[in-house]
C-alpha cells in the first residue's frame, strides 16, 4: 500500500487520544485554576467518544498507517476503565505500540489491569521531586509520593521503559534539574526535559520561561559527561543523550528553540472526537460526527486521508515568523492532549 503522505510528505503513523478533559492536577502551565476552577464546563459523558467508537477509529486509521497509539488528556486514568479500551485497542491489527501519558497519581493502583490488557508503555509526568516546588507547577495537594510509587508500580508490572517528562519553567523548577537527573540516574527510568510550550492561550506564556535545551545539557553534562546519541528512529521527538560513566540515557524535547515539524508524524483526537492534524491548530475536523452518522468504514478512511493530505501544519516551526500581536487562538492541551 502506498502510504499516506501530508503536503510535506509526512506519513501518519501516530494518534494521540485524549480520552478525558478532566485531570485532578491544575498545572497552571496547562490548565490554571483561574480558568479551569469550579465553574468550568468540561465535556458531558454523552459528548465523548465511547469505547467501541474509538476502537473503531483506530481501525481505520490503522489503515492509513498508524502504528502507534498514545492515550492522553487531560488525566487518562480518570476515564472508567480505561483497560478495557486498551484491551480493545489491543486486538486492532496493524497497531503495535499503545503507549500512556499520565500524570501517575492513578498509576499505582492501575499498572497491573494496563498491563494485562495490553498496554505497552507509559510516560509520567513529573516536574520535581521537592515537595514545595512539585506543588507549584502542578497546583494541587496531592502527594508526589504517590507519583513515585506509580512509576515503580508501573516498572514492576514491565510497563517499560517508564519515562518521565519534565517541563521546565525559569524561575520555578530550573533548579531541580540536577536533583531530577540525579534520581533518574542508574535507574530503568529516561528522563526527558521539555522546553515550556506557547500551546493553548490560558497558560500566559512567555519566552523569557522558556529554559532551552542546549543550557540544560549544558548544566547536565558539567557534572556528568554526555554523548548525543543518534536519532533512533524518525519522527522521534526526543534528542538523546547517555552518560558517558554509563548511567543510562537522557533526553530534550526542545519545540521551542528547535522545532521538530518535518519529522511530524502525528495526528491527535480530542476527547470529543475532532480530529488535529497540529498540536497548535485552531480548529479541528469532526470525526465524531461522521462516526454518528450512517458513514461506512471507507467513507470515515477517505474523510480521514483528505484531512491529512491537505495538511500543511508546521507551528513550532513558523513560530518565530509569526506576528506576535496576532490575536492567538488555540485550543488547551488538556482538550487536544498532551
Ligand atoms: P514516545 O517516543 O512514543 O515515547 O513518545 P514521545 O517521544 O512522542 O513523547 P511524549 O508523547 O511523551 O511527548 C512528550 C512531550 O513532547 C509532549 O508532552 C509534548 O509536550 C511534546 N510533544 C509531543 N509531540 C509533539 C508535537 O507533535 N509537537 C510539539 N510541539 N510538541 C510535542
Ligand atoms: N509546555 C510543554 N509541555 C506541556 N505539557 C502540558 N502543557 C505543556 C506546555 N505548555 C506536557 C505535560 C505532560 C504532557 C501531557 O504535556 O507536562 O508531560
Ligand atoms: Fe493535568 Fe498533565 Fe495538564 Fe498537569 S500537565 S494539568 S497533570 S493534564
Ligand atoms: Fe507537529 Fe504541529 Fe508540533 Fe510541528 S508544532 S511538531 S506540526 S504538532
Amino acid at each position: 500500500m502506498r502510504p499516506l503522505l501530508d503536503h510535506y510528505s509526512r506519513p501518519l503513523r501516530d494518534l494521540r487520544i485524549s480520552v478525558t478533559d478532566r485531570c485532578n492536577m491544575r498545572c497552571p502551565y496547562c490548565m490554571p485554576k483561574e480558568v479551569f476552577g469550579r465553574g468550568f464546563a468540561f465535556m458531558p459523558n454523552s459528548e465523548l467518544l465511547s469505547f467501541e467508537e474509538l476502537t473503531r477509529v483506530c481501525r481505520i486509521v490503522a489503515e492509513l498507517g498508524v502504528s502507534k497509539i498514545r492515550l492522553t488528556g487531560g488525566e487518562p486514568l480518570l476515564r472508567r476503565e480505561l483497560e478495557r479500551l486498551v484491551a480493545m485497542l489491543a486486538q486492532v491489527h496493524g497497531i503495535d505500540d499503545i503507549a500512556l501519558t499520565t500524570n501517575g497519581i492513578l498509576l499505582a493502583s492501575k499498572a497491573q489491569a494496563l498491563k494485562d490488557a495490553g498496554l505497552s508503555r507509559v510516560t509520567v509526568s513529573l516536574d520535581a521531586l521537592d515537595e514545595r516546588v512539585f506543588h507549584s507547577m502542578s497546583d494541587t495537594r496531592l502527594p508526589l509520593a504517590r507519583i513515585l510509587e506509580g512509576i515503580d508500580a508501573a516498572d514492576a508490572v514491565g510497563l517499560s521503559p517508564v519515562k518521565i517528562n519534565m517541563v521546565v519553567r525559569r524561575g520555578v523548577n530550573d533548579d531541580c534539574v540536577l536533583d531530577m537527573a540525579e534520581y533518574f540516574r542508574n535507574s530503568s527510568r529516561t528522563l526527558r526535559f521539555i522546553e515550556y510550550m506557547d500551546v493553548g492561550t490560558t497558560n500566559e506564556w512567555k519566552l523569557d520561561e522558556v529554559v532551552p535545551a542546549a543550557q540544560i545539557v549544558e548544566m547536565i553534562g558539567a557534572r556528568w559527561p554526555l554523548q548525543a546519541l543518534p536519532v533512533s528512529r524518525d519522527g522521534e521527538v526526543a534528542s538523546r543523550y547517555r552518560y558517558l560513566d554509563g548511567a543510562g540515557e537522557i533526553g530534550f524535547i526542545h519545540s521551542v528553540s528547535e522545532p521538530f515539524c518535518s519529522g511530524c508524524t502525528r495526528a491527535r483526537m480530542s476527547a470529543d472526537g475532532k480530529l488535529y492534524t497540529c498540536l497548535f491548530a485552531s480548529e479541528g475536523h469532526d470525526l465524531r460526527a461522521r462516526v454518528r452518522s450512517d458513514a461506512s468504514d471507507e467513507e470515515l478512511g477517505s474523510y480521514v486521508r483528505e484531512i491529512w493530505r491537505a495538511r500543511s501544519d508546521r507551528y513550532s516551526a513558523e513560530r518565530a515568523q509569526l506576528n506576535p500581536t496576532m490575536p492567538p487562538k488555540r485550543v488547551e492541551m488538556s482538550y487536544i492532549g498532551g
